[in-house]
């Protein structure tokens, strides 16, 4: 198969975890003979420096052409005192728009080497696998009226959170989908008792429900479900819920996996121009400046981030299986980074990438 792949490695760690990324992309299309086409864009701060603004053109061009995109991180706090609209996370979210990937699968799962690494009792932990379906490409991300008006006390700072219909029923039928190949329940988690866009998403959803009559559906309020995930996260199998739910939440979920670093995400759901399906891929994971540029942050989560390239973009399941088997070797070697409690001496972020390709 011809794999085109867009790599935009970011800011801060992204630039290292997305090289070992790379690194297992390059080492599985070799071993299972696909021909791989790698560009390379600019996005986040990076950007900024280099071109004046957060998502050039050439980026939106590149990521349109290429099958699928692999992203690292955005953010560096040089910018923290700027407008939102010429930040570094403004370049994912234009990327995120412009591919139209409006469903964000973040797995959450946890691995019996990693037991110890979550705060949260093993009992809990053991047996968790989940997905946060989150919106993306909606909300209050991107709603308007947005802005800070007005003077003194008056100030006023305005953000939107706005759905309609098919947006919730494009996400919900994703979420459905995802669950009837698995244990065939579907969380829908929304504000409806306070908010007017909650009570439209609980009626969409109870709309779509009767076309996958095989999976049970339920609804939890967005608070109890922050509580729920701590105290009994086994209970969930697909979470589908809007955008900026779906980011607080999918934090939350990093705790049960053992670490930020370990989580992958797909972004699904986009057609391009020529009705082309696209994906864009990134660890859940931030910039973590303060580590960046040490070769110790965790890579697992973006090399997780290409194995979900495999399944999503290219239906390569064996590929894909491959990768997921050769992260909990490693994982179950006790050769991983820092953030996961080692056995020894911590592994740099590229022992653990080569440690990866050579189990594969
Ligand atoms: C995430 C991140 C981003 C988001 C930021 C960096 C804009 O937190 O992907 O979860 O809020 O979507
Ligand atoms: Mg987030």
């Amino acid at each position: 198969m011809n794999l085109n792949v867009l790599i935009v490695p970011g800011d801060g760690i992204g630039v290292e975890v997305t090289k070992e990324a790379v690194r297992v992309l390059e080492h599985t299309c070799k071993k299972f003979n696909h021909s791989l086409h790698l560009t390379e864009g600019l996005l986040g701060g990076v950007a900024i420096h280099k071109t004046g603004g957060p998502f050039p053109e050439e980026t939106r061009k590149l990521a349109l052409e290429a099958d699928a995109t692999l992203m690292g991180a955005v953010g560096l706090p040089e910018f923290d005192n700027w407008p939102p609209e010429k930040r570094p996370e403004r370049g994912l979210l234009g990327i995120r728009k412009a591919l139209g990937v409006y469903a964000n699968l973040r797995p959450v799962k946890s691995y019996p080497s990693l037991l110890d690494s979550s705060p949260l009792k093993n009992h809990l932990v053991d047996g968790v696998d989940m997905i946060i379906v989150r919106e993306l490409t909606g909300g209050i991300y991107y709603g308007t009226p947005r802005g800070i008006t007005g003077e003194g006390g008056e100030e006023r700072g305005t953000n939107t959170m706005t759905y309609t219909r098919d947006e919730i029923a494009r996400v919900t039928r994703m979420a459905f989908s995802l669950a009837r190949n698995r244990r065939k329940k579907v969380t829908s988690v929304d504000k409806s008792n306070v908010l007017e866009t909650s009570q439209l998403w609980r009626r969409v959803v109870c709309e779509v429900a009767p076309e996958f009559p095989d999976v049970e559906l339920e609804h939890i309020l967005v608070d109890n479900c922050a509580m729920q995930l701590i105290l009994r996260p086994k209970q969930f199998d697909v979470v589908v819920m809007e955008n900026m739910f779906g980011d607080i939440l999918s934090d939350e979920g990093a705790v049960i996996a053992g670490s930020i670093g370990m989580l992958p995400s797909a972004s699904i759901g986009g057609k391009k121009p020529s009705g082309a399906w696209v994906g864009l891929y990134e660890p859940v994971h931030g910039s973590a400046p303060d580590i960046a540029g040490q070769n110790k942050a965790n890579p697992l989560g973006a090399i997780g981030s290409v194995a979900a390239m495999f399944e999503y973009s290219f239906g390569l399941m064996k590929e894909a299986q491959a990768v997921y088997k050769a992260m909990e070797e490693v994982l179950n070697s006790g050769k991983t980074t820092a953030d996961l409690k080692p056995k020894g001496t911590p592994a740099t972020t590229e022992q653990v990438g080569e440690s990866v390709c050579d189990a594969i």
